[in-house]
């Protein structure tokens, strides 16, 4: 065999890397991209400080003040690239079918006809940068491993966080281990001469599933789930292909442990739509009331959920970091997440103050004069005057794992931990009530199935309409997602089968709003009264509660209140039934369902009828 070659020159892999399919994958990758060079990532901090300076250097990265936020930078973006772009993500499996109606799909042959003329040359002018990373502990068996072709170094240095990214990987990888290949370009290549901007990225983007052969290609976005491949495109939209066809799932869950004052621990995956309050929830402190109480942080984003011989279900965190929407964080929202940020993070869109440090909305009190997101002056008349926001609304920090201090002592075990209850949870300021438990498996895949959300910043397009996000993975979904309730439905069923105490189902929303328009339910460290509610339930401690159209909500006395001032009135307004309200949204349901009628299980319209007749009743 010929030595793979880019420019005539030999393939130089570092002797580590012996994988012979990655090598000659990287060549033909660096022969249609065209890079300048290859910069094989080891995954070092001497190379992290490296990279950081020359993003520095490129005016990419401002360098914080070491004495306010030491090791940390502040990325500005391109006004364009502030989010993950849904409509132009695409899942081309072989099959239209197989994609489903909530994916966008193009044939792969005919994607593939359209990639390549926007990859052909587009890293000239660049490095490629080779990140070898694993979603998972190292080695473990529920892990796997990606390799990233990047001509961003932002997307190197942010890989490093999120991921255990470096040289370990390819020792597992060995001679002729499996890797999930992902090409990500900005898709600015550099002619000779030509001087880089600070945030290089196209107004053409494409972010690319190929399910079959299991491949990511993405262009023109230097954005995070855009970038960062291991996380939206592989640990979710690839690996939920993957959880098809080998029984386990991949959700958009965050997985917490909670340990009462006797000592006793539970977990609980959560999935809430983006920036839904997620790692919000993750970190929760208990509050006033909760003495004794400990919530530690499994993961924030993503579960890999595998079921056991024994029919428990085990999940593991896939990621080594956080990529954290900022406005809203502060010391009282999120006192953890605030602690996690004091150093070593990369903070993109957020505010530079004066002092080298940084700002966003929600923060605290707002500097007499910042930098904003988009480099211009910002001050609280700007804001007042033109509605400017200092940071944008899906500004981000990335930091690792380690810097919390909520970190679960198991967040890195490969065993994962034995999950007790799923919490689903959307963004509505009507309708859906405080917390809601499913009787059976069945009315949990249901109530999950037919979840709806106000639409956030954290895509592009409009915000706070209410769209159905059924299990919080409509823009993460790989497959077909009614095959996708299918799988949820024989998981259970198989559970069942084994004899073991399934998972308990809850639906959640922090989000109803009062007549003045704001938030009724105080929220965050608050929400520890309802997740209280549902470990007792779990342990088969909790009162009855109160049996509506939907499930089992609890009644005002089934909550503790210590220490927080919520009265009976309050509690119904976020806890009523609107008859009118659920006959609307049954509408909603049906609607869902026509568009998903191809695949869709019996039991869901069953599940609706059911609940269509105590309505009526
Ligand atoms: P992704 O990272 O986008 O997947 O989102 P996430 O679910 O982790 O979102 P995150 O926890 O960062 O939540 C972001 C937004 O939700 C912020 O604006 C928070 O202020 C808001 N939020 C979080 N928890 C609560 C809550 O309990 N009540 C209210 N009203 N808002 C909340
Ligand atoms: C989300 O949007 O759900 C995120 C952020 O977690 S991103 O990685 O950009 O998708
Ligand atoms: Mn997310």
């Amino acid at each position: 065999m010929n030595a793979p070659t880019m420019k005539g020159l030999p393939i130089q892999a570092p002797s580590y890397v012996k994988n012979a399919k990655l090598i000659a994958w990287v060549a033909e990758m660096a022969a249609l991209c065209k890079p300048d060079a290859i910069h094989w990532c080891d995954g070092s901090k001497e190379e992290y400080d490296r990279l950081c300076q020359q993003l520095v250097d490129a005016g990419t990265f401002k360098k914080l003040n070491p004495a306010k936020r030491p090791g940390s930078f502040l990325a500005m973006s391109d006004p364009s690239d502030v989010a993950r772009v849904e409509d132009r993500t695409f899942i081309c499996s072989a099959q239209k079918e197989n994609a489903g109606p909530t994916n966008n799909w193009m044939a792969p042959a005919e994607m593939r006809a359209t990639l390549q003329p926007l990859f052909d040359g587009c890293m000239k002018g660049r490095t490629m940068y080779v990140v070898p990373f694993s979603m998972g502990p190292l080695g473990s068996p529920i892990a796997h491993i990606g390799i990233e072709l990047s001509d961003s170094p932002y997307v190197a240095v942010n890989m490093r966080i999120m991921t255990r990214m470096g040289k370990a990987v390819y020792e597992v990888l060995g001679t002729d281990g499996e890797f999930v290949p992902c090409v990500h370009t900005v898709g600015a290549p550099l002619e000779a001469g030509q001087k880089d901007v600070t945030w290089p990225c196209n107004k053409t983007k494409y972010i690319v599933h190929y399910p079959e052969t299991r491949e990511i290609w993405s262009y023109g976005s230097g954005y995070g789930g855009n970038a960062l491949l291991g996380k939206k495109c592989f640990a979710l939209r690839i690996a939920s292909n993957m959880g098809r066809d080998e029984g386990w799932l991949a959700e958009h869950m965050l997985i917490l442990g909670v340990t009462s004052p006797e000592g006793k621990k539970h977990h609980v995956a959560a999935a809430f739509p983006s920036a839904c309050g997620k790692t919000n929830f993750a970190m929760l402190i208990p509050p006033a009331g909760f003495d004794g109480w400990k919530v530690t942080t499994i993961g924030d984003d993503i579960a890999w959920i595998k079921p056991q011989a024994d029919g428990t279900l085990r999940a593991i965190n896939p990621e080594a970091g956080y990529f954290g929407v900022a406005p809203g964080t502060n010391d009282l929202t999120n006192p953890n997440c605030m602690a996690s940020l004091h150093r070593d993070v990369i903070f993109t869109n957020v505010a530079l103050t004066g002092d080298g440090d940084v700002w966003w909305e929600g923060m605290g009190d707002a500097p007499a004069h910042c930098i904003d997101w988009q480099g211009k002056d910002w001050t609280p008349q700007i804001a007042k005057e033109t509605g400017a926001k200092a940071a944008h609304p899906n500004a981000r920090f990335t930091v690792a794992a380690t810097n919390n201090p909520a970190l679960d002592e198991a967040w890195d075990d490969p065993k994962g931990v034995k999950i007790d209850a799923f919490i689903f949870g959307g963004r509505r300021s009507t309708t859906v009530p405080l917390v809601t438990e499913a009787r059976n498996w069945v009315e949990g895949v249901y109530m999950a199935a037919t979840m709806g959300s106000e639409t956030t910043a954290a895509a592009a397009g409009q915000q706070g309409v209410v769209r159905r996000d059924p299990f919080a993975m409509l823009p993460f979904m790989g497959y077909n997602m009614s095959d996708y309730f299918q799988h949820w439905l024989d998981l259970g069923k198989k559970l069942q089968a084994s004899g073991a105490q399934l998972p308990k189902i809850y639906t959640t929303n922090w989000f109803r709003k009062g007549a003045d328009g704001k938030f009724v339910w105080p929220g965050y460290g608050e929400n520890m009264r309802v997740l209280k509610w549902m470990i007792d339930r779990v342990e088969g401690k909790a009162t009855e509660g109160v049996e509506h159209i939907t499930g089992v909500s609890p009644r005002y006395e089934d909550l503790n209140w210590t220490g927080l001032d919520f009265s009976a009135e309050q509690f119904a307004t976020v806890t009523s039934i609107d008859k009118a309200a659920w006959q609307a949204e049954l509408k909603l349901h049906t609607e869902l369902f026509q568009q998903l009628a191809h695949h869709l299980p019996k039991e869901l319209p069953e599940t609706k009828a059911a609940i269509e007749q105590r309505l009526a009743a």
